[in-house]
């Protein structure tokens, strides 16, 4: 292999570890390094060009984090970003572009080097200047022109990408966190008390990692109110790790969630565990009542020590985790069992959210149900609209899959639908079988529900007779029995604007 050869090879092989390195200080350190060595040179620094200030800022050296700011304007690494050309010199304090005052400021003597711009190839920026200094023989050739050159261009690509990611995670950290937040919250849909108040209190807990505990029966959105949890906290920008322990096998929990070390037996592969992966965030557990007791004792001692043992781990490895946990079982009834540890209990359960089941919030059926229509719609294209009819008949059955099951009920409605509106001649024989209520509504049936049921069913026929006339008031009222001003009263009430039917007014 030629010289030549061995060098771009080299600089490969760089480029690639700079792919995986996403700290711009830790990039930077890597880069000068390694730049300092291919070129023989003594020293090789990294400087950033801030326009605005016409300044260049450079770390003091490897591994630090102070950092030097210099005129751009003067200096030869000035001189390579500010022309985008190679400024090669072999006897530095000869040379009137030199700026003598870098080495006072360094109490380093340079004798010669080589600068080249950072340029990002593919847009032309120049984000800052690449030097070497001091060649270790005589002085820095054409080749060496060559090799820097060919680093710079990388360099520039990975120093922007790690500096738009680390200005996202640092500088923007809590717009983000805001946006994301918003984002998470919004996707909980509903109306009724019980809801609003779940979503209150994420948004009163967002500054605090206090471990949450989520209860309630299968699909009614203990999944959704985690992450919803996670992106609206502190930790937003750390991992949300979701573990279902009901899904794995006991033999496997311990390395799933502890990892394991080297070395623990032929034909095992040394794996970091769920809490090592999820440090700085949040771990989501799911299922937790399945977890055997042994498990529990474990978990148990990793939120008292804050420490994980890797399986077959002789140290102990400090974690910062936030532990959200699921369960659609009765813990309480586990523990006087005896099959849950009541200290691990409380430590989960710093906070409670139980999720109502679905037939305990009647009132969302409608707004829930034209939500997940609104998305199957645009998912396939379709106009289509759910019949005052089919709401009624939805919000009258008893939902045992709760969200979930009213969801891919609305999936499939979509999918067979033949008419623009669904009605409830499009309830296959079993789907109406299924959503009969089973059981006698008890007589004690709370009131409340009811009145806002029936409002929102009431706000579902005007938005739907509002549709079918055009947005025209007039007929709207006509057809729904209503004077013109008995209708203008209920949009005002209902948040309702004729003009622009806001289907979801108050929520969206
Ligand atoms: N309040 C809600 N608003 C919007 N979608 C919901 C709501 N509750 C549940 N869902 C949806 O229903 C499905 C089941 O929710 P999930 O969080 O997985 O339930 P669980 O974890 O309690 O079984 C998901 O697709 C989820 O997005
Ligand atoms: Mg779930």
């Amino acid at each position: 292999m030629s010289r030549l050869h061995e060098r771009l090879s080299a600089i490969l092989t760089i480029c690639q570890q700079m792919n995986s390195v996403r700290d711009l200080g830790a990039l930077l350190d890597l880069v000068a390094r390694e730049a300092a060595h291919l070129l023989e040179a003594d020293r090789a620094s990294i400087f950033l060009l801030d326009r605005d200030k016409m300044e260049l800022w450079s770390k003091v050296a490897l591994g630090s984090d102070d950092i030097l700011r210099f005129d751009a304007r003067k200096g030869i690494a000035g001189a390579a970003a500010l022309t985008a050309k190679t400024v090669n010199v072999s006897d530095a304090y000869n040379d009137p572009r030199f700026n003598p005052a870098i080495d006072t400021q360094t109490g380093y003597r340079t004798r010669n080097l080589l600068a080249v711009p950072l340029q990002n190839l593919i847009d032309g920026e120049v984000v800052g200047a690449f030097e070497v200094l001091n060649k270790k023989h005589g002085s820095f050739d054409a080749e060496d022109e060559e090799v820097l050159k060919s680093l710079a261009a990388q360099s520039a690509v990975a120093i922007q990408t790690a500096r738009s990611i680390g200005e996202l995670t640092k500088e923007n950290a809590s717009l983000w966190r805001e946006v994301e937040g918003q984002f998470a919250r919004h996707r909980i849909i509903g109306n009724s008390p019980k809801i609003q108040a779940i979503l209150q209190l994420i948004e009163r807990v967002r500054d605090s990692s206090v471990n949450v505990l989520i209860s309630g029966e299968s699909g009614t959105g203990k999944d959704l109110v985690a992450k919803a949890l996670h992106y609206s906290s502190l930790r937003s920008r750390r991992p949300f790790v979701a573990l279902n322990c009901a899904a794995l096998p006991e033999s496997l929990i311990e390395s799933e969630l502890f990892g394991i070390e080297k070395g623990v037996a032929t034909g095992v592969n040394p794996r970091m565990g769920q809490f090592q992966a999820a440090d700085g965030g949040t771990l989501f557990l799911d299922e937790i009542g399945d977890l055997s007791l042994t498990a529990q004792a474990k978990i148990l001692r990793v939120l008292e020590a804050k420490v994980v043992d890797r399986v077959g781990g002789r140290t102990s490895i400090p974690v910062d985790v936030r532990i959200l946990s699921a369960s659609n079982k009765d813990l309480d009834a586990e523990i006087k069992k005896g099959t849950f540890r009541e200290d691990l209990y409380y430590r989960l359960k710093v906070l409670h959210i139980h999720m109502p089941a679905l037939r305990e919030i009647r009132e969302d059926i409608p707004l829930l149900a034209n939500h997940f229509l609104m998305e199957c719609c645009r998912d396939s294209g379709k106009q289509l609209d759910l019949s005052p009819a089919i709401l009624q008949r939805m919000m009258g059955s008893d939902w045992p899959g709760n969200v979930r099951q009213l969801q891919n009920q609305i999936k499939s409605l979509v999918a067979c639908a033949r008419k623009r509106v669904i009605g409830e001649e499009d309830l296959l024989p079993e789907r109406v079988t299924q959503m009969t209520a089973r059981e006698p509504k008890p007589a004690s049936a709370p009131s409340v529900s009811l009145k806002n049921a029936v409002a929102e069913l009431e706000r579902q026929m005007i938005v739907e007779a509002l549709r079918a006339t055009g947005n025209n008031q007039l007929k709207t009222a006509k057809a729904l029995g209503l004077s013109r001003q008995g209708l203008i009263n209920k949009l005002k009430r209902y948040r309702l604007n004729s003009n622009e039917t806001h289907l979801f007014g108050a929520t969206s």
